[in-house]
């Protein structure tokens, strides 16, 4: 069968994926963007990151497995020191967090937004220096508050009413000073999925801005004196390509700058646009370079400003997708490949929602390849499927694969390196993959695998 008649082995019967999948000519090629950068395909066909064949990978460590790429973790945190040299960049530690890679960001000059206890004491745990970290949260308790103020974070970024009163009694019993952001709900529609974007007006996060909370709560800090407001947050989203929810948002939240300014005649010295840059998962995301974004959300925050004759305030961003999400591919092994008849085949692979649930949460879009051999059969249009009990356990919607993959064979998902151990779940008591991290042909465990008595040791009745 040719390449391009490979919907047509399924009939018409809904196999045909989405409509800009088309069969590769070559069903081995790795498209780059995908990829984290030391990925190829070696000689005898399987896939080798910096030099290290998966297949040894899978023998060493079992799968499913999260293989980061750590010299392109690097170059990520380099990309976006370069293109934003006076900035300071927070790496969203939501998107995956371990000391390993707290330690990476922190030699890499990068700050870190934590949003909860947990992963404050992982930053701590990981030697982050506490004035870099800055804490998020619609919901921080008084413990976690307190144990910020104790470790002396450098950042709170409020985010209700009870939070500031909360913080402000804690800051007084304590005689500190706590260096706080105002998160503000802009109002944006961000064009990415609905859980993921989160300035429109209707959800739980920030201080709305039409509404006036956000101004009453920069008043009220102000006037009370005990937190130190340094400046306004805004994130609207994730996984976001279009930058204009950016310019709406600054165009926003520097007008609310300039009101704080009319009515108490101070200039707040900060300002964080937050995070959400979006990275590619097919081959149809074309995500900017951080040298793009960086000229174009400097040409929106000058404008803004000039216009609202402010001036312009040391601007903090904060990735965690663009950081980390390319850096990393799941490797699993093919349990079973089940053709329903005139519908789809199904290849089902060790791992599933457990360590990936963005297919099932967002509908979000992945690819897949053959990654422990080459193969010359044709393409085959496949759904990569977990081991989970749930029908929405899908890995990979719509995906070529060779038409010979088979029981043994490992598959390859690339992007998985946010939202995905972060996430990861034990459902179905599938205990959560390991972290292995590859660098000059040796691999390195930075977070081992779950195991049965990991599951039962919580299991105390
Ligand atoms: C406040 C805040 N900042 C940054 C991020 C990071 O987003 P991304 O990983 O898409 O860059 C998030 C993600 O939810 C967030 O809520």
């Amino acid at each position: 069968m040719r390449a391009h008649e490979a919907g047509a082995l399924h009939g018409d019967i809904g196999n045909r994926g989405p409509a800009w999948l088309r069969a590769p000519a070559d069903v081995n090629a790795l498209v780059p963007q995908l990829w984290p950068r030391n990925v190829t395909r070696g000689q005898d066909g399987s896939l080798a990151v910096a030099g290290l064949g998966v297949r040894d990978i899978a023998a060493e460590f079992g799968t499913p497995v999260y293989v980061l790429d750590s010299d392109d973790l690097r170059s990520r945190c380099r990309d976006f020191r370069a293109a934003f040299p006076t900035e300071d960049i927070y790496y969203a530690g939501k998107a995956f967090l371990c000391r390993a890679v707290v330690r990476t960001i922190a030699e890499e000059g990068m700050f870190l937004d934590v949003c909860s206890g947990g992963e404050l004491a992982v930053a701590l745990a990981g030697g982050m220096p506490p004035e870099r970290i800055g804490f998020h949260g619609n919901n921080k308790s008084t413990a976690e508050l307190s144990r910020a103020l104790d470790a002396g974070v450098g950042r709170i970024i409020v985010d209700s009413f009870a939070e500031i009163d909360r913080l402000t009694a804690l800051a007084r019993e304590r005689g500190v000073r706590p260096r706080v952001l105002i998160r503000v709900t802009v109002g944006v529609e961000a064009h990415t999925h609905e859980f993921i974007a989160t300035a429109h007006e209707d959800q739980k996060f920030g201080f709305s801005l039409a509404g006036g909370a956000a101004i009453a709560a920069a008043l009220r800090i102000l006037d009370e004196g005990v937190l130190e407001l340094r400046g306004l947050h805004s994130h609207i989203g994730s996984q976001i390509f279009d930058t204009s929810g950016f310019e709406v948002s600054a165009r926003r939240v520097l007008a609310l700058q300039a009101q704080i300014r009319d009515a108490r005649g101070i200039e707040l010295p900060e300002l964080d646009l937050g995070g959400g840059f979006g990275i590619a998962y097919t081959s149809q995301d074309d995500p900017a370079a951080p040298q793009d974004l960086a000229k174009r959300l400097r040409k929106i925050v000058d404008s803004e400003c000039a216009a609202e004759r402010l001036v312009v305030p040391q601007l903090s961003i904060e990735p965690g997708r663009a950081i980390v999400g390319p850096a990393v591919f799941t490797l699993y092994q093919v349990g079973t490949v089940k053709d329903v008849d005139g519908i789809r085949t199904y290849v089902s692979v060790d791992g599933g929602m457990s360590d990936n649930i963005r297919t099932a949460l967002y509908d979000a879009s992945y690819s897949a390849t053959l990654a422990s051999r080459a193969s010359t059969a044709e393409p085959m249009l496949a759904r990569v499927v977990g081991k989970h009990c749930e029908s929405g356990d899908i890995v990979v919607k719509d995906e070529f694969l060779p038409a010979d993959v088979q029981p043994g064979d490992l598959v390859a998902v690339p992007g998985t390196g946010a939202y995905c151990r972060s996430m990861a779940s034990n459902y179905n008591h599938v205990p959560r993959p390991p972290v292995v991290e590859v660098r000059d042909g040796r691999a390195r465990l930075i977070v081992r695998r779950e195991t049965e008595e990991d599951l039962l040791a919580l299991d105390v009745g």
